[in-house]
């Protein structure tokens, strides 16, 4: 049972003699912010009062009349300027706590009203090697599906992978011309990550050289404008003088911007020009950059030879993710990249053109949306199509499919003006049914801050960010005397290891960046991976030396009992399982399930601290507390592996 809903349904029943629209103000049923306020808060009365012309504290004793809660809590009490604190009834807490024991859910009912929900994450760019930003899409997509799936909907996952785009078009061209044959023909997938590296370095080295001119003139007009501001003569008038120090700040401010650009392209073009080779080749194949999209745009019309190299390669890059994809312990049900919606693309520009959608605007075809200056273009001059017009055909595909109620994009909020354009075009074309929702989430930065590299400047490999991660995670298993042979010692190091990068990626509110710390992902303490499966490998030693079968424990089914506050604390924390869940689901944030699941550890830790277990007084409380023993283990277990996180029975 989700005992929130089961309160804010006991609340929507009170409220309903009293307003006819109860939705805003039970969410304002809460669980509360302290013990001392109860267990759960009903903050309505304040607003309703307002609504309805009356004093709050009398709007709330009146919903205290005629809320219906006598047999879940205590007598509902006044608060303050009308708060109506809820305490959970002791017998009622211990006997709903004493039903989960032979629930093999755990307590988490299949919704009511099931939705069908598109998840598209992960998504990398192939052949380029999958980087932190793509974990943390691929982490956050995973998470979102098992939790949905575990509450009754329908999770579709589809990898939207880039297989199509300007990236395969610099591969073909470092096929063709930079290729080494035999590295080709041994390691495809390493050379190819090479080429596209190769390639991409190239061309940014020229467009570099060619930007750099503007570049530096540009710095230099905003040098000039902040030295003309700062020369001037303050004015006397308060005002003016405001004035100034604003367009002071300003220029200042583009200035900094225009030097930052400047010293990106000098960067570039120093790391080229640092290694003979590299310019050797800058050299030897201008326009680098324009010659990767003319081999793009072959691909895309039909070259036989592009198409035969692009069939030929695919499989390998698809085999490379896959192998991650294992690591990581993450299945999708599609698959379907850029390349599956090319011969959808005309049809999508010509239907929005037909219905006027579309508009010829400089050559391209764009769509203009309401309060946007740039445009989002479907078809460039030269008659490519871009990112945001298969996205569009992917919508049409998705729904004629699948029919979702909604569809979920887990991408970096960098491009979050791609998704807001690519949403209001869609309602422009008539797509209104479905929710469509950008899951944005943050950068992974390195301790300095920046965004996290590896040391020869690439945006980190993944597999390599695994393999280091079960590595150090080794030493803790090293240190662990429950775990015997080589063997368990290095099946536990990988599912520390995972586990910790994964947890680190889920733990940060999403929308935030976070910095990727080794040392911080796999503390023993804090609301680490880590911590929470030694919790559970901790409980679970208890059964060990106790001699204790759960399964038979569960059989017996014994009474609850919650004298200690810790064990009431703990049963409490266990019965809210299915909130967490509820709460993920609704603003798609993990977070609020590793938050959970790092308080029923702590609650777990005091009832440790207080509450003896295998040397209990007597056999009933003996056998209470190992009930709440084995539902602390099992929401555990089953929480990671909702956040995709496989427990550790020894540890
Ligand atoms: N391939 C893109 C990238 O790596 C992400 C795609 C996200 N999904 C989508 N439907 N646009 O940046």
């Amino acid at each position: 049972m989700n005992v929130l809903s089961e309160l804010r349904g006991r609340f929507a029943a009170a409220l309903a003699g009293l307003t006819d629209d109860p939705t805003d103000l039970l969410a304002l049923v809460l669980p509360s912010q302290g013990p001392k306020f109860g267990d759960y808060q009903a903050n309505c009365a304040m607003p309703l009062a307002k609504r309805i012309g009356r004093p709050p504290r009398e709007v709330a004793e009146e919903i205290i009349s005629k809320v219906d809660v006598g047999d879940l809590c205590e007598a509902p009490e006044v608060a303050g300027p009308g708060f109506v604190n809820l305490r959970l009834r002791d017998d009622w807490v211990a006997a709903q706590t004493q039903r989960l024991l032979a629930d093999e859910r755990l307590g988490v009912v299949p919704t009511e009203a099931p939705r069908t929900l598109v998840i598209d994450f992960s998504s990398p760019n192939v052949a380029k090697p999958m980087h932190v930003g793509h974990i943390r899409s691929t982490v956050i997509g995973d998470a979102l599906v098992r939790v949905l799936r575990e509450l009754g909907h329908t999770a579709i996952s589809d990898n939207h992978i880039g297989d199509w785009g300007t990236q395969f078009g610099m591969i073909l061209y470092g096929v063709k011309h930079l290729a080494d044959a035999d590295r080709l023909a041994a390691r495809p997938v390493d050379e190819l990550g090479r080429l596209y590296k190769l390639v991409s370095r190239l061309a940014g080295y020229q467009e570099a050289k060619r930007a750099l001119p503007d570049a530096q003139r540009a710095a230099e007009r905003a040098k000039q404008r902040v030295d003309a501001l700062s020369s001037r003569t303050m004015p006397l008038n308060k005002d003016e003088q405001k004035k100034e120090a604003k367009a002071a700040r300003d220029a200042e401010q583009q200035y900094a911007a225009q030097r930052e650009t400047l010293e990106g392209l000098q960067k570039r073009i120093e790391g080229v020009e640092a290694e003979p080779e590299l310019q050797k080749l800058a050299d030897a194949h201008p326009k680098i950059g324009k010659r990767a999209l003319e081999e793009t745009a072959k691909l895309h019309s039909g070259d036989a030879e592009n198409v035969a190299l692009w069939k030929q390669y695919l499989p390998a890059c698809l085999e490379e993710l896959n192998a991650t994809y294992g690591r990581l312990n993450v299945t999708f049900d599609h698959t379907l990249g850029e390349s599956f919606y090319h011969d959808a693309l005309a049809g999508v520009v010509d239907d929005l053109k037909a219905k006027g959608i579309a508009t010829q605007s400089d050559g391209a075809v764009c769509v203009f949306i309401d309060g946007q200056d740039a445009p989002m273009i479907v078809q460039k001059q030269d008659g490519a199509f871009l990112y945001a017009t298969t996205d569009l055909a992917t919508i049409q595909h998705r729904l004629k499919t699948w029919q979702p109620d909604a569809i979920v994009y887990v991408v970096d909020h960098r491009q979050s003006l791609h998704f807001e354009q690519l949403f209001a075009a869609a309602r422009k074309w008539g797509v209104d049914d479905v929710e469509l929702t950008h899951v944005a989430f943050g950068t992974v930065l390195d301790e300095d801050g920046k965004p996290y590299k590896t040391r020869s400047g690439s945006a980190v490999g993944l597999m390599g960010l695994l393999d280091e991660a079960v590595e150090r995670a080794r030493a803790i298993a090293d240190q662990s005397p429950a775990l015997e042979t080589d063997d368990q010692r290095a099946a536990a190091a990988e599912r520390i290891g995972i586990g910790a990068i994964k947890y680190a990626d889920l733990a940060h509110n999403r929308t935030s960046d976070y910095v990727f710390s080794y040392d911080k992902m796999l503390a023993m303490q804090g609301n680490t991976a880590a911590y929470l499966q030694y919790s559970y490998a901790r409980v679970r030693g208890i059964f060990d030396r106790g001699g204790v079968d759960p399964a038979a424990l569960r059989k017996q089914s014994p009474a609850i009992l919650l004298g200690h506050p810790a064990e009431r604390a703990l049963a409490m924390a266990l019965l809210r399982f299915p909130e967490a869940l509820e709460r993920v689901a609704a603003d798609y944030r993990p977070n609020h399930l590793t938050s959970y699941l790092f308080e029923l550890a702590s609650r777990y830790s005091e009832f440790f601290e207080h509450c003896p277990v295998l040397k209990a007084d007597d056999p009933a409380s003996r056998d209470s507390r190992l009930a709440l023993c084995d539902l602390t283990a099992r929401v555990l277990q089953r929480g990671l592996g909702l956040l995709g996180i496989q427990a550790v029975e020894r540890m």
